[in-house]
This record gives structure tokens, C-alpha cells and sequence, in this order.
């Protein structure tokens, strides 16, 4: 049974300011139209995306090259360059990818498009007025501070291996360089909410880090995982067999394998989550859309987004495992990507991602207090 249709942010809003008597028939008809879009946009997300008529790139555009950023940082030592981008220094070499602006422009994007394909939520899990939230590996802290705005009760943690969240942020929002890997700190059931997005490029030992995640929730608490499967999928045959993203994302696979991490672990994650011990596990999987091939507008929009993800970021993505893991020369990355940005840009192969929502509960009487 499908859930009510959550409703985009920029929906809450137009909302909260529109409850006077005096509200005019546009605003109403405008209302009305939204909803009926988040509710297409989470139908198609969880069924069959539509595809438009004619996918021709009319409605967006994205650039037509890569950008490399080697920005400087005023603190050099907290960064390592490479092959001119720049990567984390604390716990050196853990993560592959880079931290430079791009990256971070590209994970806000990111950021977007999730919040967008989840009507404007940023979490399943029923929380009810969380006191204190872990972000693990929070990246430029965006999902942090909008779940502090979210609840100005709560108390929120972000911890990431790279310092590169802004300063001026909620008061009840706090970051922290901090390896998710290592042994936790933080008292014993200190969160009542622990958050994990986009993290299964990164983590080795997903087993550990949930059960340390388990151990440090409170009873009755919540952990949710948010995690793109990185399988490019198509329901109406128009991929073909030599489909470049698939063998882009093939080579990640196996570069990210040489560290120890395995790309694909998200379809395992909820039963990881019941043998950590966790209860009332849910998962819901939805689909993004690869390019502007879908006929809804938000998915469209949705799929805009997850194009220019990977598109802006191939270098970025690809220099890691292709040069540390699988031990290729710069050159050989680049003329590589030349045919994977072609693939990209095909607006005729209807291909999308599987998004997977995992949460689950500690159970609020655990084993351990009998
Ligand atoms: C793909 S980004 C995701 C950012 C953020 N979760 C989001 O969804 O916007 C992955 C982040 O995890 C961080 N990371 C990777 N391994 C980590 C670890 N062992 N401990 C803490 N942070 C880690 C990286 O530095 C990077 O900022």
C-alpha cells in the first residue's frame, strides 16, 4: 500500500504562508497542481517512470565539459593533492574521492535530487521529536542542517573525515573530523537518530559500523541508510549492451574492491540492519531517473539532476579507483570518459538507478536488560 504523497519543501512553504481566509482560486489551483505532481513523482518513483514522447534535450542543459577544481585551501594541511584534485588528509587515503568545491557542489546536488524524488522529506523513519542525531560521514554538512532547521529541539552531530562544512550554521548543528570507522567516543546510547547517506562508496566493515551505530542508539531510537545502487537498470529495453555508464560504473566496482569496499553492498543493508539487532526494519526502493527522458516534469528535473552527478563528477569519481585501484595512467581515465560522457548525454535510453530507503529501530526493551 502506497504511503500519502509527501510534499516538496518549496510546497511546505508556499503553504505555511498561504493559510490566511483570504486565499485567492490561483493559489488554491496552484496548490492543488503541486500536490498532484509530488503525488505522480512518488507513484512513478516506486512503479514505472513514463517516458516523454520525444526525448530530445530540449528542456534542460548541463555544461558541455567537466570542471576540475584545484582550489587552495588556506589550511594545506589538512589536504592532499592529486592528479589536481584535492582528497582528505586525516586517516589519508581511506576515502577515494576528492573534497575540493566542485565535489562539494556536486554532493549539495545530490542533496537536491534525493530531497526532491522524497517530496521534501529528509528521513522515513517515524522519529518523534529526536533529541540528538548522528550524521555519519556528513559531507558538507546540507543534510545536517536542514534536519537541525527541521528540529531546533535536537541537538546534531555531523562527523566526516574532511573538514569542509561551512562554520555559520544552526546553533544546534555541530561538526566534527571523526573516522566512522574507528572505535566511537560517544557515550552509550547517546542518539536517538543515526543517519548514513550516500556512505557505500566509503565503508569496508558495514557489519562493524552497525553495530557500533546499535550500541550508541537509545532504545526506541532509529538508524536510516539512503544509498543509490550503483546498477543502471531499464524497464523498456532501450539500453544497449554496450551501454558506457554500465561499464564506467563496472570499473568503479572493481577499483573500489581493491580498498576493501564493496560498491554494491546497499541491496544487503536491511538484513544488515536485523542482524546488527535492529527491529521494525523497512525499506522502500525507489527509481531515479538517468537523464531528461521522463514526461513529468519533477522526474525530468530528478533525472537533470542525477545526470549532471555523474556527469560533472566523472574525473572526480573515476581518478581513485581507476588510478590507485586498478592502477591506470590519468590519460587512460580521460580518453575513457569520453565515451562514457557520450552515453550520458543519450537521451533515448531510458535508464534510471534503484534509490534504497533502509530504516530500522533498537528495540526499546533490548535483550541485554533482562
Ligand atoms: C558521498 S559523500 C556523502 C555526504 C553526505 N552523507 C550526503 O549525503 O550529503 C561521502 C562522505 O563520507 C565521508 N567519509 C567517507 N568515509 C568516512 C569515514 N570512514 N568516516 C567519516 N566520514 C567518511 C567522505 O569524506 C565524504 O564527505
Amino acid at each position: 500500500m502506497a504511503e500519502p504523497p509527501p510534499v516538496l519543501q518549496a510546497e511546505k512553504l508556499q503553504r505555511s504562508s498561504s493559510k490566511s481566509p483570504s486565499r485567492s482560486p490561483p493559489a488554491k489551483e496552484q496548490e492543488n497542481f503541486q500536490q498532484t505532481q509530488a503525488d505522480i513523482v512518488a507513484h512513478q518513483a516506486e512503479t514505472i517512470i513514463e517516458a516523454e514522447d520525444d526525448s530530445e534535450d530540449a528542456g534542460y542543459e548541463t555544461e558541455a565539459e567537466s570542471r576540475a577544481s584545484t582550489s587552495i585551501s588556506p589550511s594545506v594541511r589538512d589536504y592532499e593533492f592529486e592528479h589536481g584534485r584535492r582528497y582528505h588528509k586525516f586517516r589519508e587515503g581511506r576515502y577515494q574521492f576528492p573534497n575540493d568545491e566542485s565535489e562539494q557542489a556536486r554532493e549539495d546536488m545530490k542533496h537536491a535530487m534525493v530531497v526532491n524524488l522524497c517530496g521534501g522529506k529528509l528521513h522515513y523513519a517515524p522519529l518523534n521529536y529526536p533529541q540528538n542525531i548522528l550524521d555519519i560521514g556528513t559531507g558538507t554538512g546540507i543534510w545536517a542542517i536542514d534536519v537541525g532547521d527541521e528540529y531546533p529541539g535536537a541537538q546534531v552531530l555531523g562527523i566526516d573525515l574532511s573538514p569542509i562544512q561551512p562554520v555559520w550554521v544552526p546553533p544546534n548543528v555541530k561538526f566534527m573530523v571523526d573516522d566512522a570507522e574507528a572505535p566511537w567516543l560517544h557515550p552509550p546510547n547517546a542518539f536517538d537518530f543515526v543517519h548514513i547517506r550516500h556512505m557505500n562508496s566509503s565503508i569496508k566493515n558495514w557489519p562493524r559500523l552497525l553495530t557500533q551505530a546499535y550500541n550508541h542508539i537509545q532504545p526506541g531510537g532509529w538508524i536510516e541508510l539512503q544509498e543509490l545502487q550503483f546498477i543502471v537498470k531499464c524497464d523498456d529495453g532501450t539500453m544497449k549492451d554496450d551501454y558506457g555508464v554500465e561499464n564506467f560504473l563496472r570499473f568503479v566496482k572493481e577499483g573500489l574492491a581493491v580498498f576493501g569496499v564493496d560498491l554494491l553492498s546497499v541491496t544487503g543493508n536491511a538484513q544488515r540492519l536485523r542482524d546488527a539487532g535492529f527491529v521494525n526494519v523497512e525499506e522502500k526502493v525507489f527509481k531515479i531517473p538517468l537523464g531528461i527522458w521522463p514526461k513529468n516534469k519533477t522526474m525530468k528535473l530528478i533525472g537533470l539532476y542525477l545526470r549532471s552527478v555523474i556527469y560533472d563528477g566523472l574525473q572526480g569519481i573515476a581518478l581513485g579507483p581507476f588510478t590507485r585501484g586498478l592502477k591506470w595512467t590519468p590519460e587512460a581515465v580521460e580518453v575513457f570518459l569520453v565515451g562514457v560522457r557520450k552515453s550520458l548525454m543519450n537521451a533515448s535510453t531510458h535508464s534510471y538507478l534503484p534509490f534504497h530507503v533502509v530504516y530500522g529501530q533498537k528495540p526499546v526493551e533490548s535483550p541485554d536488560d533482562h
